[in-house]
């Protein structure tokens, strides 16, 4: 059975499994409903202005203080050690994570891309792909130090969480915000994708200015999960990520124990394919912040510690004028993925489950087949891209390749080649 969802997004939602288990008019009674514990789960600094507060109040069998001690996890591919010496300009292309053949849930499937900021500056990003092949067992995992914005692109994944249940398919996406606890189960088998893990301010949908008050992803489309409760007690871990390290506790009992729940600081999902794609309806090609999704901004104005975008399927109708995404350099940083079909500015070597880096300032664009491609085609006419689904995070700051993800055997070394091929067309005597 599919679990239920609430729709909206940052909304004051409410839910309880039991009847009358979420406590009224008050958030901390004497004696609570069922003999369970009143908990406050703050995700901004209490004082944070009204339309920026997030928190929740947990209703639950023991608090989340009840576990062992924590010792430090041996460093795996899943870090924050983004380095401080000197980063590449090079545009950067890898292939899919190849899937493990060793037992690996998904915490042990997470392998560090990229990154700038981290925990310590409360800025910046992590980037992070993830190849799984098993259940978390017996395992529960919180990020004390990011928001996880969670992309998959091979396999469903059950997020079961202490707010209930995420399940979540390629072209849809699960949000986790900062420490909540959560366990993921693989009802494929096997699975592979993308996680963000956002060390700013939590994401939030984006203003939409002339473009009104509906358009791109709407509030609505997004789905947090009613209150499911388990009630198991055995030999379990807890595993924190705090400070850019693992950490992990003994736990005698499952901390997915909450029955009723209330507040803003909550996860949820959406489905990539809801988002109302907006363009040009004459000529040009609007600059890609058409197509974000959710922001999380920085102490500048407008400018994005990190922003979601998404390539979707739309249709191109601009006339005379080149359709796929121009070549370009920009101030901010690009790390791409593919989730499903075919990019547009790419002819090949851009698959599903790989990845790509343009750091700041450095030149990217359309490959040279497909520069040949747009340069020749009846714009009278409109193009479909129906078949597709690409994303980008995309920071303020330069994105700083990790070791492994530069000396990794899945890096295409040739990605510069892409663009080896685009011909010298000037000829001064015509215009
Ligand atoms: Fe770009």
């Amino acid at each position: 059975m599919s679990p239920a969802y609430l729709s909206g997004f940052g909304n004051e939602f409410a839910s309880e499994a039991l009847p009358g288990a979420l406590p009224v008019g008050r958030n901390s009674p004497q004696r609570c409903p069922y003999g369970l514990y009143a908990e406050q789960l703050s995700g901004t600094a209490f004082t944070a202005p009204r339309h920026a507060n997030r928190r929740s109040w947990l209703y639950r069998i023991r608090p989340a203080a009840m576990h062992g001690a924590f010792e430090l996890m041996p460093e795996g591919c899943f870090h924050n050690a983004f380095g401080t010496g000197p980063v590449s300009p090079e545009q950067m292309r890898w292939n899919p994570l190849p899937l493990p053949e060793a037992p690996t849930d998904f915490l042990d499937g997470l392998y560090t891309m990229a990154g700038n900021g981290g925990p310590e500056a409360g800025a910046g990003i992590g980037i992070h792909v993830y190849a799984a092949n098993r259940s978390m067992q017996g395992r529960y995992f919180y990020d004390a130090d990011g928001e996880l914005l969670i992309v998959p692109q091979q396999g469903r994944l059950r997020i079961r969480t202490e707010f209930g249940v995420l399940e979540v398919e390629p072209q849809e996406i699960a949000l986790v915000p900062r420490g909540i606890r959560f366990t993921v189960e693989l009802p494929d088998g096997v699975a592979r994708g993308y996680v963000c893990e956002n060390f700013g301010a939590a994401l939030r949908l984006p203003d939409l200015g002339p473009i009104g008050s509906n358009g791109l992803a709407n509030p609505r489309d997004f789905l947090a999960p009613v209150a499911a409760w388990e009630d198991v007690e055995g030999d379990f871990e807890l595993v924190a990520k705090f400070q850019g390290r693992l950490w992990r506790a003994a736990i005698d009992h499952s901390p997915l124990d909450v029955v009723a729940w209330h507040g803003n600081h909550v996860p949820c999902k959406y489905d990539l394919r809801r988002f109302n794609t907006i363009g040009s309806i004459s000529f040009d090609h609007p600059d890609p912040s058409i197509f974000l999704v959710l922001t999380s901004p920085s102490d500048t104005p407008g400018v994005g510690n990190m922003d979601f975008v998404i390539f979707p399927p739309r249709i191109l109708a601009m006339e005379n004028t080149f359709r796929p995404p121009w070549f370009h350099r920009n101030v901010a940083s690009e790390f791409m993925g593919l989730i499903h079909g075919a990019y547009d500015a790419k002819a090949e070597g851009f698959v599903p489950g790989g990845a790509s880096l343009h750091n700041s300032f450095t030149g990217h664009g359309p490959d040279a087949e497909t520069f040949e491609k747009a340069t020749t085609a009846d714009t009278s006419v409109p193009h479909y891209i129906r078949d597709t689904m690409a994303f980008m995070f995309e920071s303020r700051f330069v994105l700083r390749p990790t070791a492994q993800a530069q000396a990794a055997p899945h890096r295409q070394r040739d990605y510069l080649a892409c663009w080896a091929g685009l011909k010298k067309h000037f000829t001064k005597d015509t215009p």
